[in-house]
This record gives C-alpha cells, sequence and structure tokens, in this order.
C-alpha cells in the first residue's frame, strides 16, 4: 500500500519473469492438486532446482482467494479488498466489502495475462479447466463495465476514476470516507492495467469478435478517462493531486458548480515511484498543452525524488539504488506496468535495488523481506493491529522512521521480477512460518520472531506476487505504447530523468542475489486448523 491509500484504510479499519514467451508447458493439471500446506514439503533447494513445479503449486493455491467470492463479488464484477481470517481455523471471518483502483488494478493485470493465454495465470483463475479461464476473465470484464459505468452515472463528478467504493451491493458507491475525493495514484495504476488488458483483448490469439468488442468498449471507457484525467487530477505548474477534492461528485465535470483542487498544497504526487504511472499517463494520453507536460517533469525534479544513494552495511555494498522512500517493495509496483527496462540504466539501477532488497535481509538476521503491510492480528479480538507503512530499508530511504517487526511474501515480489527461483525462495522462506498458509494461499505477513501473523488475505499482498510470476503487463504495455506511437516519447523521459540522477558507474553490479540463511523461529504458534500439515 502507498502512504496515501494507506491513511485511508487507517480510517476503515478503525471503524469496522518474462511475458511474451510461448507460455511453457506446466506440469500436468491432472497431477493430483498439492496439500495445502505444500510449501513444508519442500526445500529452498527443490525451489531453486524445480521452480516451475513450485509455482504451478502456489498457483493453484493463491488461486483459491479468486475461486470463493473472498476476492470479487460475481454479481457486478468489482474486487473486494480481501477478508480478516479466523485465528484458529482460518476460515473467512470478515470481509472487506470495499476495495479501491489498485486492487482493480490487480484484477485487470491478471485477467490481461489470462486472456493472453498464460497457462499459469489460467491456473490461478481455473486450475480445474485451464482452457476455460479465458471465458471466465472476459465475463468478469463485462459484468464490470457495465458496473463502471453505472458508477459513472451515477457519480459523474469522478470523470470515471474511482475512488475506495463499496463493492458489495449491485452498484458500487464511494466509502464513507472517500464521499468527494478521489486518490491519483491508485488510478494510475488502473489506466495502465485497463490499458493492458484492451491489447489483450484484442490481439490474443483466437481473439473473436466479443473480445473485439469488449476491447472497444474498455477503450472507450479508457479514452474517457483520458479526456477527465487533466480536469481531475491536474492542478496546473506541473502539479498533480495525490488525493483530490471533488466539489460535488454527483454533478458533471463541466458543471458550472463543479470544482476540483487538490486536498491539501502539499497532497501531491511528484514520486518516482507507483505514483509516477499517473504522470504517464497524463503525458502520453491527455490533451493537456505541451507546456504543461514538461512542467509535470519539471516538477518532479525539483521535487528531488528521484535520487541515488548508495548501500553499504555488514560487509555489503557499496551498490548504487535508487533511494526508497521506505523501500518497500510496494514503491515498485509501477516496474509491473510500464517498460522501465527497455532503458538499460533504469534495469540496472532496479536489479541493483533487489541485490540491496535480499543482501540485506541477510545482513541484518531477518528472516524474510519488508514491505509497507498490516501489521500482525491481536488473537484476543482477532482483529489487525493497525497498518504499518514504514517497513523497508530506512538507511537508504527518505523516510527513516522504521517498524521492521513484520515481513510479507509479498515483499518478495520485485525479486521476481529478476529471478523467479530467488524470489520464490524468500516467498517460501516466509510461508512455511506457522500459520503461514490457510485455505487461501499464502497469509498476509508473519512477526519476525514468529510469535504472530497478519491473519488476513488481501489483493495486494497475494496478487502482486501473482502478477510479478507472470512477468507484470509490461510486454502488453510496449505492444499498445509502439502501435499508438507514443513509446518513443516514453524512452525518451524514462531516459532523461534516470539518465541525470545515474550519470556514472553503478557501484556492485557484481553482487549476487542473497538466499535466506535463516527461518522465523517456531514460537508455538498452531497452524490454521483448516489448513495444517
Ligand atoms: C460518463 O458519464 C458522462 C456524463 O454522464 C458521459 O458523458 C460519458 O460518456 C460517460 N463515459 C462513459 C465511458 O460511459
Ligand atoms: C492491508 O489492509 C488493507 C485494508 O484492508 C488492504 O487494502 C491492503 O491491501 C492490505 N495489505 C497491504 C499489503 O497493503
Ligand atoms: C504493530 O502491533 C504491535 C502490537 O503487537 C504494536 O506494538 C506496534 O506498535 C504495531 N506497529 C505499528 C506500526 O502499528
Amino acid at each position: 500500500m502507498s502512504r496515501l491509500t494507506s491513511l485511508s484504510f487507517g480510517l476503515l479499519l478503525a471503524a469496522g519473469s518474462l511475458v511474451g514467451a510461448a507460455p511453457k508447458p506446466g506440469p500436468q493439471p491432472s497431477k493430483p492438486p498439492p496439500t495445502c500446506r505444500f510449501a513444508l514439503k519442500t526445500t529452498q533447494e527443490q525451489v531453486l532446482k524445480a521452480t516451475d513445479d513450485f509455482i504451478w503449486d502456489m498457483l493453484y493455491w493463491e488461486g483459491k482467494f479468486h475461486q470463493n467470492s473472498v476476492a470479487y463479488n460475481s454479481l457486478n464484477g468489482m474486487t473486494y479488498d480481501g477478508t480478516l481470517l479466523d485465528w484458529t481455523t482460518g476460515e473467512p471471518t470478515q470481509l472487506h466489502t470495499f476495495s479501491a483502483a489498485s486492487k482493480e488494478a490487480l484484477a485487470f493485470m491478471l485477467y490481461a495475462q489470462v486472456i493472453k493465454g498464460s497457462k499459469e495465470a489460467a491456473r490461478f483463475l481455473s486450475p480445474d479447466d485451464l482452457k476455460a479461464a479465458p471465458g471466465i476473465a472476459r465475463s468478469i470484464l463485462s459484468t464490470k463495465l457495465q458496473t463502471y459505468q453505472n458508477f459513472n452515472q451515477t457519480y459523474p463528478g469522478f470523470g470515471g476514476h474511482l475512488p475506495w467504493f463499496t463493492s458489495d451491493q449491485q452498484d458500487i458507491a464511494p466509502t464513507y470516507d472517500w464521499v468527494n475525493r478521489v486518490p491519483g495514484l491508485d488510478n494510475g495504476e488502473l489506466l495502465w492495467a485497463i490499458y493492458a488488458c484492451i491489447q489483450a483483448l484484442e490481439k490474443a490469439p483466437g481473439s473473436d469478435k466479443t473480445s473485439k468488442e469488449l476491447a472497444a468498449h474498455w477503450q472507450l471507457w479508457l479514452d474517457y478517462a483520458a479526456k477527465t484525467a487533466p480536469k481531475v487530477f491536474y492542478q496546473g505548474d506541473g502539479k498533480v493531486c495525490a488525493v483530490v477534492a471533488i466539489k460535488d461528485q454527483s454533478l458533471p465535470l463541466d458543471h458550472p458548480d463543479q470544482s476540483y483542487s487538490c486536498e491539501s498544497p502539499t497532497s501531491l504526487l511528484d514520486d518516482p515511484y507507483e505514483g509516477e504511472t499517473l504522470a504517464y499517463f497524463l503525458q502520453l494520453y491527455t490533451d493537456l498543452p505541451a507546456k504543461e507536460k514538461d512542467a509535470i517533469w519539471t516538477y518532479k525534479r525539483s521535487a528531488g525524488k528521484l535520487a541515488k544513494v548508495e548501500y553499504s552495511q555488514g560487509g555489503v555494498g557499496p551498490i548504487t539504488v535508487r533511494k526508497g522512500f521506505w523501500f518497500s517493495s510496494h514503491e515498485v509496483w509501477n516496474q509491473l506496468e510500464l517498460p522501465y527496462f527497455d532503458v538499460d540504466i533504469v534495469k540496472r539501477v532496479f536489479m541493483n535495488g533487489e541485490r540491496v532488497r535480499t543482501c540485506n535481509s541477510v545482513v541484518t538476521n531477518t528472516p524474510g523481506l519488508y514491505a509497507s503491510v498490516n501489521n500482525s492480528t491481536d488473537p484476543a479480538t482477532g482483529e489487525i493491529q493497525g497498518y504499518i507503512s514504514p517497513a523497508g530499508i530506512p538507511s537508504i530511504s527518505w523516510q527513516t522512521d522504521s517498524y521492521l517487526d513484520v515481513v510479507t511474501p509479498y515483499g518478495a515480489f520485485p525479486v521476481m521480477m529478476f529471478d523467479k527461483a530467488v524470489g520464490l525462495a524468500w516467498w517460501r522462506n516466509m510461508v512455511v512460518a506457522k500459520k503461514m498458509q490457510n485455505k487461501y494461499g499464502s497469509t498476509e505477513g508473519a512477526r519476525i520472531d514468529g510469535t504472530g501473523v497478519s491473519a488476513i488475505v488481501t489483493w495486494d499482498s497475494k496478487v502482486l506476487t501473482v502478477v510479478s510470476l507472470l512477468g507484470g503487463v509490461t510486454d502488453l504495455v510496449r505492444d499498445k505504447m509502439k502501435a499508438e506511437n507514443v513509446y518513443q516519447d516514453f524512452l525518451r523521459i524514462t531516459k532523461t530523468e534516470y539518465g541525470r540522477i545515474f550519470d556514472g558507474p553503478l557501484e556492485g553490479e557484481n553482487v549476487k542475489l542473497c538466499l535466506p540463511k535463516i527461518s522465523i523461529p517456531d514460537a508455538e504458534l498452531e497452524d490454521f486448523t483448516s489448513c495444517s500439515a
């Protein structure tokens, strides 16, 4: 979760690889399904050697999240945030009947890969009938479209963009704390995910008339969002809002009484992390004048958040990396969507980031990886004890506060973009701990001393990892960018912005990704009874 959206669900809680390669034939689907605690049956060495087999088992269980009405509402096609799990049984106790554009983005990325024909994505969505998966994805997208359109009719003030919303009724509505407000970051993520999905619907092998029609409808939606984005999110002087205050969500955009402003003068989206997805969208797909587009990048530069820093600790380093906000894995979400790695220096800098992410955990004797995540559950109440934003690597980050007692399997998703085997070794190292697998796959997070887990399952902590294993959607995005002649512009800006900061040699490119060396200790928790060895 980003720092921005984390604020919002804080309130809610208080109240309540590479794409493109032909899909490798996975192990036979006819093999008996893996057991719920399959991770306990594998060693780190096996994960490293038989990585594809491990992925096949993992996708089977992560997919249960989607197949059991926990992840989305089949009546309107919209995501649910996730669900709390009972501390003892691991059965769902409290469905989070709300969601946000960021979770929608993960759903679109997943469906894009299913439609594109990824066997692995199909294993997640429909393990008993892989061939049925693209049809299921298309059907959800079609239901979802209707819901998006209804929302736009009732709340035209959003201009097609989404606030945090309730999704348990046929029609979605802003959650009580997002009335007349809309976040930029999550919508930037969503726009590119829809973009990728359109490309998949249009171009997938076997794409038929219905597929192309669905693509055309979503393209209309995207065009509309592109038309409204400057008015909703852009303030002038290069400033893009992190959270927009809408005068009246029920009034159309062009109504004389309608207006938009950044929620506060400092509520700006000027980061080089996930928030950058919106900047690129405004640049490449809106009718903002060229002068304003330039101003966005000038403003980001003046904010100075894209910066270089060297990591050195415990005999590891120096390694040159991009300075983190917290260096939470969540911050590199945009790399699953936009083809940043096509720029050599960017790819090398980000690879260095994963050297540091993995080796820092080894030198600090940490049995897992850090990312902003839900805190552990209070077993007495079954409630999550707040949200941990400051989970990362403080020594190479802007934010120096930290809470480093909880690790999360999804911390490994950026490692998987460079090395699936090593990333999965870390993922395994976390999920073998007590209670870290449940009937919907991996559990959100674990205390590093083994005394607690976050007994919740969410899109962020599960599907980010799955999407990363599928290679993100960068191939689809690149293809559409090329077809629409915006790819060169993307490369030019990315080269310029990163080239300014990373203009000399990088330190540490010879360092190997580190593997976990220690385990989460057994502090006598019991596995969930619905998923025990
Ligand atoms: C959204 O609603 C507006 C105002 O009613 C309408 O003009 C526009 O076409 C709608 N957009 C889409 C994609 O349906
Ligand atoms: C933590 O909980 C919030 C609210 O339920 C959810 O939106 C988010 O996805 C969860 N996990 C992470 C890693 O942010
Ligand atoms: C996480 O929960 C623990 C209680 O188990 C608490 O002491 C700690 O302050 C919480 N951390 C954050 C960042 O909320």
